[in-house]
């Protein structure tokens, strides 16, 4: 019998294959993503052990390994198909390739701190390319630069430096573990931000593979692409290999102080004036200021601050000059101790100041609950203004709370917004940092925590800035604003969150994604879109 199809059963099987090809299953997509890694990759063998799908015993472990944020360590969050822990560069390639050709979204992850947990989570089919091994720190004391595996850890780029030089050093963040690839990308700050600036202002080339496959550093990239990496995120550009940066030069010894205050000891008076030295005083010195409920044994409540500095000198020199500008604060020499530059990275983590090892450490045991947002303010916030916190912080959701000042001025305020593509820099006073934590006994609570660090953002709108209200992209909060995980993303839908991050810089990156990375790939809630080139119609296909 002859078969022959009606234009019905026709357009049925168009469907099917249509329809197929666009919703592959996930197992489907898995398969193709290895089978294109075998044909890509010459020795399979020698990648095979790097590749972990749900099968591997240890895929679990090896993905909870980095996770720093314990709300996406549920059962509910969405799992990679795959995690691949790639030893060298020229394994990344075949990763990208194979990730497109099977629709799949790649989430590149260093150190695994992204407060939304976006180097690890995806609402859409992905595979995670994890840089954990890339973590190879080169310093040269001599020309004072180091280059750094992308998945090397802050503390490893420290102890690379002490171990070499106690008179150089490296202005990033706090914690050992936070990986330099998102935190380089993001700006990164830390002790020495006054005196130095962000991570990202010391960073002097770079190593990236972009969509095409291609390894990039500063010189091929373009000095557009070397712009929009440093405080524009990674995620947006492609999968940042290693980067160099310029050490900076500290003192032999360093005064490091941590002085408490509560209410009942003026606590309102002194961060109301410590607004107004901190950003402005000598840059030798960082005063940050952290604000926290206490109970007292009988039950008492009150806010205690924090007031806890790194002085980039000795002691005389510290007491003369919080005579001089913040005799309110009463300051005396038994609150100060001196040490290295190296301690005082140490003393700030909690650390014994007396062994480097731990810095090498990137485990990080007990991770907690928590959910950060981030603020800049521009003009001091009166007495009230602060009262008003100190109440969201009395209720009961605001026990494990924080509202931490860091003081920006220096050479903060000396460094144009348009230098690298982190902008926040002349006018604003300091930058707010909101934490809200819990445990997981309350992790039924959840919504009520993020409720209240929520409730304490908007109590601030009127002290903060505005149109666009700033944030810190290191610390990412999806809350500002996010892209639609499928489909096309307009430049205005990024521009929601995005001027909030990068204020004038925001288009200047948009033009960067649409030269590197026009199909958009390289793509999450937070990333840059490309420019949409229409098809003018006035040639033929
Ligand atoms: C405990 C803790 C302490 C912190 N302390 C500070 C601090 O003192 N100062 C400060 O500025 N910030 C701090 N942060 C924030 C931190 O800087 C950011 O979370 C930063 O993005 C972390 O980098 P990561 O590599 O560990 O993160 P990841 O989660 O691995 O990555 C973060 C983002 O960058 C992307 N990315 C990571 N690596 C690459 C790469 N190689 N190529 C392309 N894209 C990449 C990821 O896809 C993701 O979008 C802290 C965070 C935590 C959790
Ligand atoms: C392939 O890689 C494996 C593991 O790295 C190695 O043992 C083997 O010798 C390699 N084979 C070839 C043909 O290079
Ligand atoms: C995971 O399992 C596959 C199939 O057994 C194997 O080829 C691969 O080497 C395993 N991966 C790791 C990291 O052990
Ligand atoms: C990769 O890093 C992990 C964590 O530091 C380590 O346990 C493992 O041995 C490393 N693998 C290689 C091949 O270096
Ligand atoms: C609190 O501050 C006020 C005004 O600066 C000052 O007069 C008072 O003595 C201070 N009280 C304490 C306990 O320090
Ligand atoms: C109160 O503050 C002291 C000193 O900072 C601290 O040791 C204690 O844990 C705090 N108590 C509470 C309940 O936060």
């Amino acid at each position: 019998m002859k078969i022959t199809p009606t234009i019905s059963t026709l357009i049925f099987f168009l469907f099917v294959v249509f329809s197929w090809s666009c919703a592959a299953s996930a197992d489907d997509r898995v398969d193709g993503f290895l089978e294109c890694l075998k044909d890509q990759v010459d020795n399979y063998t020698s990648i095979s052990s790097l590749v972990y799908t749900p099968i591997n015993s240890s895929f679990q472990s090896v993905l909870d390994f980095s996770i720093r944020n314990r709300r996406f360590m549920s059962a509910s969050t969405p799992k990679p198909l795959v995690i691949i822990t790639p030893e060298c560069e020229d394994q990344i390639a075949p990763i990208i390739y194979c990730a497109k050709q099977n629709q799949l979204q790649i989430r590149t992850r260093s150190g695994g701190h992204d407060f939304e947990g976006r180097s690890y989570v995806s609402e859409v089919p992905f595979v995670i390319i994890d840089l954990l091994n890339f973590s190879e720190v080169t310093v040269d004391a001599e020309q004072k630069t180091a280059w750094l595996g992308a998945g090397a850890t802050i503390g490893m780029l420290y102890y690379n430096i002490a171990i070499k030089s106690s008179r150089l050093a490296f202005p990033a963040g706090f914690s050992p573990t936070v990986g330099v690839g998102g935190h380089f990308s993001g700006g990164g700050y830390g002790i020495l931000l006054r005196k130095y600036g962000m991570a990202a202002d010391h960073v002097i080339d770079a190593r990236i593979v972009d969509v095409n496959g291609n390894i990039l550093d500063r010189k091929s990239m373009g000095e557009d692409l070397f712009w929009a990496i440093r405080g524009g995120g990674g995620s947006s550009f492609g999968v940042i290999l290693a980067w160099k940066v310029g050490l900076v030069e500290v003192p032999e010894t360093v005064t490091v102080f941590t002085i408490f205050r509560d209410l009942e000891q003026n606590a309102t008076q002194l961060i109301h004036r410590w607004q107004y030295v901190a950003p402005t005083i000598d840059q030798d010195l960082f005063l940050r200021v952290i604000a926290r409920r206490n109970t007292s044994a009988d039950g008492k409540m009150t806010i205690r601050l924090s007031f806890n500095s790194v002085f980039l000198g000795g002691v005389d020199r510290l007491l003369a000059l919080m005579q001089k500008e913040f005799p309110e604060l009463g300051l005396v020499r038994d609150d100060c101790t001196e040490m290295s530059w190296i301690q005082a990275i140490l003393y700030n983590t909690g650390l014994p100041i007396d062994s480097l090892e731990p810095l090498l450490d990137r485990y990080q045991p007990d991770v907690g609950y928590y959910k950060g947002k981030s603020d800049y303010v521009q003009e001091p916030m009166p007495i009230s203004g602060f009262e008003g916190v100190w109440e969201l912080f009395y209720e009961p959701d605001g026990k494990e709370a924080e509202f931490l000042l860091t003081p920006y001025g220096g050479k903060m305020a000396e460094i144009p917004e348009s230098a690298i593509a982190f902008p926040h820099r002349a006018g604003n006073l300091y930058m707010v940092h909101h934490m809200i934590y819990w445990e997981a006994e309350q992790a039924q609570d959840e919504d009520k925590y993020i409720a209240w660090v929520r409730k304490l953002y908007n109590y601030v709108t009127p002290y903060v800035t505005k149109n666009p209200r700033g944030a810190f992209l290191c610390y990412r909060d999806l809350d500002i604003g996010v892209n639609n995980n499928e489909g096309v993303v307009t430049i205005e839908t990024a521009r929601v969150w995005g001027e909030k991050y990068f204020v004038n810089n925001f288009n200047r990156l948009v033009l960067v994604k649409t030269r590197v990375d026009p199909g958009n790939f390289f793509r999450e809630e937070q990333s840059i879109p490309p420019l949409i080139l229409r098809w003018t119609g006035k040639e033929d296909i």
